[in-house]
């Protein structure tokens, strides 16, 4: 029997790796040359990535326009199979460019921290004398974390007592600014070098030290529309007035704000923007998801990441989430066309500018979402458009 036990496959070079699963899977030249041909990284630099590489997968990076946010404008990256979604989000973008574009920003003295690092002390007889001994040594502590870190600084140090199996655990969270960096290598770094001061200071071994990912950038987006200007038509002429669209946006939103099978719906819609832009520049896009599946939670129960009301002539949305992103470290310098996204296409200063524009994007995405739901309905708000102008 054939079988995938294969010893040492990381080690392998591409070509051998690909003969290997050609053997297994009984693949025909043409089917192989599905790998070999269309590697447009070329093979050197997809070995540079590492762990078992065999081809490089296309998703088409597109282009989303329309988009002003603080005052500038950008055509936003966009890495995603489905061409509604960026369809959606220069629909959105340009509703909200007619009213002067969204403003976004990042909330600079938010209790969410950019990173945190998190270490397990298992096996405690006294939780509370441990926590004691490591807040009384806070400072020392703070300073073996910085250790060796020139851009990203902890700055605080908390401790969390639980009873599970009837035997104490204790957590130390450890706050971290990241800054530009999206923080996960440096938060597992920093707990590990705390964790093994903590075991010194404490006699207490430690099981586990890894990033926490209910931790980013916490940004706000928000955006005023026109109401004249939300009027849309149908493809059978069916046509709803700036007012209709206005009241059916926000009737979605209060259903999302009641309803959890509706928040999730309305929250992938926001995801859709954001996890595209995300991988068009070569973030970890699970960081940010799991990020806001827990701050959708932040208030006990599962809410709506953005939501609309009515202000004078305007509809008016704002969004809040967190973006765990960076511009600097991680998989960027791996990826030509992610450092493009970013240095190029965006031109960022900054990761904070990044999280602002990935929240931006998420707000225009559900605008359109939600624009489209409660008036062509979604069969015809995912016809492609045709129309090629040369
Ligand atoms: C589909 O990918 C996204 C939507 O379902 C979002 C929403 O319902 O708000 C259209």
């Amino acid at each position: 029997m054939k079988s995938s036990a294969v010893q040492n496959f990381f080690k392998l070079s591409i070509d051998n790796r690909i003969a290997i699963l050609k053997e297994f899977l009984d693949l025909n030249e043409e089917e192989t040359m599905i790998l070999k041909n269309l590697c447009t990284l070329g093979f050197d630099k997809l070995e540079a990535i590492g762990e078992n590489p065999v081809s490089n997968y296309e998703l088409p990076l597109r282009i989303a326009n329309y988009f002003k946010i603080n005052g500038t404008d950008y055509f936003i990256p966009m890495v995603v199979e489905e061409a509604s979604v960026v369809a959606g989000a220069c629909y959105g973008a340009k509703l909200c460019y007619k009213s002067g574009g969204i403003k976004a920003s990042t909330i600079k003295n938010s209790k969410y921290s950019k990173a945190i690092g998190q270490i397990q002390l298992i096996r405690i007889e006294n939780p509370q004398k441990i926590a004691n001994e490591i807040l009384e040594n806070k400072n020392n502590l703070l300073e073996k974390a910085n250790e060796g870190h020139k851009h990203s600084r902890a700055y605080d140090i908390k401790t969390k007592h639980y009873t599970a199996n009837k035997e104490e655990m204790l957590i130390v969270d450890i706050y971290i600014d990241s800054g530009h960096a999206m923080g996960a290598a440096v938060a597992t770094q920093m707990a590990e070098a705390v964790a093994k001061e903590i075991s010194k200071l404490t006699n207490t071994p430690y099981n586990a030290c890894i990033i926490s990912n209910y931790s980013g950038r916490h940004v706000r987006a928000e955006a005023k529309i026109y109401v004249e200007d939300l009027a849309r038509k149908s493809t059978s002429g069916k046509w709803w007035t700036g007012e209709e669209v206005r009241d059916g946006i926000i009737w979605l939103s209060r259903w999302a704000e009641k309803d959890v099978y509706r928040a999730a719906t309305h929250n992938k819609g926001i995801m859709n923007g954001v996890d595209a832009v995300a991988l068009a520049t070569g973030q970890d896009w699970r960081a940010i998801e799991s990020a806001n599946h827990v701050f959708a939670m932040r208030n006990g129960h599962y809410r709506p990441l953005s939501t609309w009301r009515s202000e004078g002539n305007y509809l008016f949305g704002e969004l809040e989430m967190l973006i765990p992103c960076g511009i600097v470290g991680g998989e960027i310098k791996k990826l030509p066309k992610a450092e493009f996204a970013i240095k190029k296409i965006l031109r960022v200063k900054s990761a904070d500018e990044l999280a602002e524009i990935m929240a931006s994007v998420g707000l225009a995405q559900n605008l359109a979402a939600l624009s489209m739901l409660a008036t062509i309905g979604l069969k015809e708000g995912h016809e492609p458009h045709r129309k090629i102008s040369k």
